[in-house]
């Protein structure tokens, strides 16, 4: 199943280090030549000869101990399809989230462009310590995936969560990682997310409670499945793929109209202003002695509509957040728009949506509702979201192989 792949493990020094041995089976066992690198702490618990035998592969250590000219971290780094760092002890974590490269293994994290899973694993009030989580956070901000720890007895003797989550959980998430890469590799995906921020004067601004949350679970989900993805966002954020920062609703149909051509789809998951000032002050608007004041605002540009009119062979998604009547609406927003489809969501509900990390949605094409799915982690959703909107195609090239091979 995995001939052809590589899967570099880094272990550091936990106690559930000895469970890695069985974990390097399983990826040998499905024919994946399988990369051993280990922090010197990992050797208190685990021999270098037994992972080499295991791996069938030198096992990477110390830094400077190089045998030919290649840098290990950069050759390491190239080498690997994806990464799995298990156990990821508290200290390696702290590394990794500030950058420390102090050792084999988090230089190699730090040069590694491809998936990286974190399974940490460690006392409970460790992983409860908020320096620590604060960290994980971090780690999951920049794009790094964590298999979070289980709840169970520890082996310090106490019950509590931060047990290595399941040897299966790491085995089939990695697996999922290596096949899905090829679905959408070769298509350029352009995402917008986050909520534009229309300057009124240089200390106010008129936006929305949109997080970017669902547009990021986009941008990452399309990036695994092998994507080029061009993620235009109001949110600060940095990833493996091109990010490309914006404030307005002027500044995002710029930079969507600039990656426009190129792209095989755009997915706008923003939620932009329909309106802007029709002035900016430049200094701060000062109080008068008046109750009220009147800002005057003009209609920012419609991009979804504009990009929906002039595309060609693109496919152009949009979102449609409704506080009511969200079916109806949405059947009449994806005519309005021109778009091929249109994901709709509730907003009115604080337990999906804006900032909330899960959303229940329905997707629309142009002859009415094609799926409803329901309320799950928005990450989860992005695939989902994913399937149906190339699932068909894919469906539909198999069938041209499958025709052409048979000459029909
Ligand atoms: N959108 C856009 N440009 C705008 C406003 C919205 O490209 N000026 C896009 C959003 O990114 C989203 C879709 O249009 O993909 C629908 O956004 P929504 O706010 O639901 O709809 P509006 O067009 O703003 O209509 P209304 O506010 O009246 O519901």
């Amino acid at each position: 199943m995995l001939s052809g792949k590589t899967v570099l493990i880094g272990i550091s020094g936990g106690i559930a280090a000895y469970k890695i041995c069985e974990l390097i089976r399983m990826f040998k066992r499905q024919n994946a030549n399988v990369r051993v690198i280990c922090t010197p702490n990992a050797l208190n618990f685990v021999t270098k000869l037994t992972l080499q035998n295991l791996s069938q592969n030198e096992v990477g250590i110390e830094e400077f101990e190089i045998p030919d000219f290649k840098p290990e971290h950069i050759s390491y780094a190239d080498e690997a399809d994806v990464m799995v760092i298990a156990p990821a002890t508290a200290n390696t974590i702290g590394k990794i989230a500030n950058g420390i490269c102090d050792n084999l293994l988090t230089s190699v994290v730090s040069a590694f462009k491809k998936p990286i899973l974190i399974a940490p694993a460690m006392n409970c009030n460790m992983w409860q310590n908020g320096i620590i989580q604060e960290n994980i956070e971090k780690l999951r901000k920049y794009g790094y995936e964590i298999l979070e720890p289980e709840t169970g007895f520890l082996a310090c003797g106490t019950e509590g969560v931060g047990r290595l989550c399941s040897l299966e959980k790491i085995f089939e998430r990695t697996v999922e990682i290596l096949n899905s890469k090829k679905k959408l590799s070769g298509k350029k995906i352009v995402i917008t997310a986050g909520g534009t921020i229309e300057n009124i004067d240089p200390v106010r601004y008129i936006s929305n409670y949109s997080s970017g949350k669902m547009g990021l679970a986009l941008a990452d989900a399309a990036f695994s499945q092998g994507a080029e993805v061009v993620l235009i966002t109001t949110v600060d954020i940095t990833r493996g793929y091109k990010v490309i920062k914006v404030k307005s609703a002027l500044d995002m149909q710029l930079a969507v109209n600039s990656e426009f051509d190129t792209a095989d789809s755009v997915i706008m998951a923003a939620a932009v202003a329909d309106y802007r000032a029709k002035n900016i002050a430049g200094q701060k608007m000062k109080k008068t002695s008046e109750n009220e004041i009147t800002l005057e605002l003009v209609k920012n540009p419609d991009i979804l509509k504009e990009i929906s009119a002039r595309k060609t062979t693109q496919k152009v998604i949009g979102f449609c957040a409704e506080s009511e009547n969200l079916i109806q609406n949405a059947r009449e927003k994806i005519q309005k728009k021109g778009c091929d489809f249109l994901i709709a969501n509730d907003i009115s509900r604080s337990d999906i949506g804006f900032s909330s990390d899960y959303n229940e949605v329905v997707i629309f094409d142009k002859n009415g509702m094609v799926k409803r799915l329901e309320r799950a982690e928005k990450t989860k959703i992005a695939g989902q979201i994913l399937e149906v909107i190339y699932g068909q195609e894919r469906t539909d090239e198999k069938n041209r192989e499958l025709c052409t091979a048979v000459s029909c």
